[in-house]
């Protein structure tokens, strides 16, 4: 059985009691509604990760992450922050390769290789994006492009690193427009993704392996999401910070 996992990436959004309110909210419905077998996981900006951890405390399946981490292990980077630092503050994940950071801060799938081996070195869990943007969808390419992503930053690990990676497919076009892609495009999507890792790593490796589905994802939406043979989760922006939504995102499986 393969991880049911729903994540929260808040991105670059709320101030201090903004964020100490949301994650009391989350922490407190997390467990008022007895939520089984789903692991959950906050990604607040880095300023955010000690005290939002201080709330989740030891709270069961409830999970710190980060948005991002160093390619460098420590040293003269001014305003990186490295893995190590990550796991120290408690975080227990970290999302790498978000399309706005390959766009925006030039990522690219070799740096991502680099960034990888430094969570894994250091304990993280990376939950590693992928995805197209529209022009790629459009000239019907969009298969062999996420399944290039995969391989050059992930091809060259090992059989027992791989077997910690989560996998979060975010179309580009779909993030943060409201047009989600249809739960069909998601796993037939998820399944390829599927087959290439098991070309790779082994069957039984791709089957273990949890591949959420990020872009749009709201409550109205995440049940027929979820009921996708390999849909195994969300990767929610917009709708994590609201906590009712975020919570409702969580049962939907
Ligand atoms: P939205 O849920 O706001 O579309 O964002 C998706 C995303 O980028 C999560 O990482």
């Amino acid at each position: 059985m393969r991880k049911k996992i729903v994540a929260g990436n808040w991105k670059m959004n709320l101030n201090y009691e903004e964020g100490q309110k949301l994650t009391s909210e989350i922490v407190n419905m997390y467990k008022d509604e007895n939520i089984k077998d789903v692991t959950v996981v906050l990604n607040p900006p880095f300023v955010h990760l000690f005290p939002v951890k201080k709330l989740i405390g030891n709270t069961p399946n409830l999970f710190l992450g980060s948005q991002n981490c160093s390619e460098k292990a420590a040293g003269a980077y001014t305003g990186e922050t490295s893995a190590s630092m990550l796991k120290s503050f408690g975080a227990e994940y970290v999302i790498l390769g978000h399309s706005e950071r390959r766009e925006y801060f030039k990522e690219s799938n070799e740096l991502l290789t680099a960034k990888v081996r430094q969570a894994l070195d250091y304990g993280l869990t990376p939950i590693f994006c992928c995805g197209e943007p529209l022009e790629i969808r459009e000239a019907g390419t969009h298969e062999a492009y996420v399944k290039n992503q995969l391989t050059e930053s992930l091809f060259g690990l090992s059989a027992e690193d791989f077997a910690k990676i989560v996998i979060a497919y975010e179309p580009i076009w779909a993030i943060g427009t409201g047009k989600t892609a249809s739960s069909d495009q998601a796993q037939e999507m998820h399944k390829a993704l599927r087959e290439h890792l098991a070309s790779k790593f082994g069957q039984e490796a791709a089957d273990h392996t949890s591949i959420l589905y990020g872009g749009s994802c709201n409550p109205g939406n995440a049940k027929d999401l979820f009921s996708k043979a390999d849909v195994d989760g969300g990767l929610i922006g917009g709708a994590s910070l609201k906590s009712r939504d975020f919570m409702d995102i969580i049962k939907s499986f």
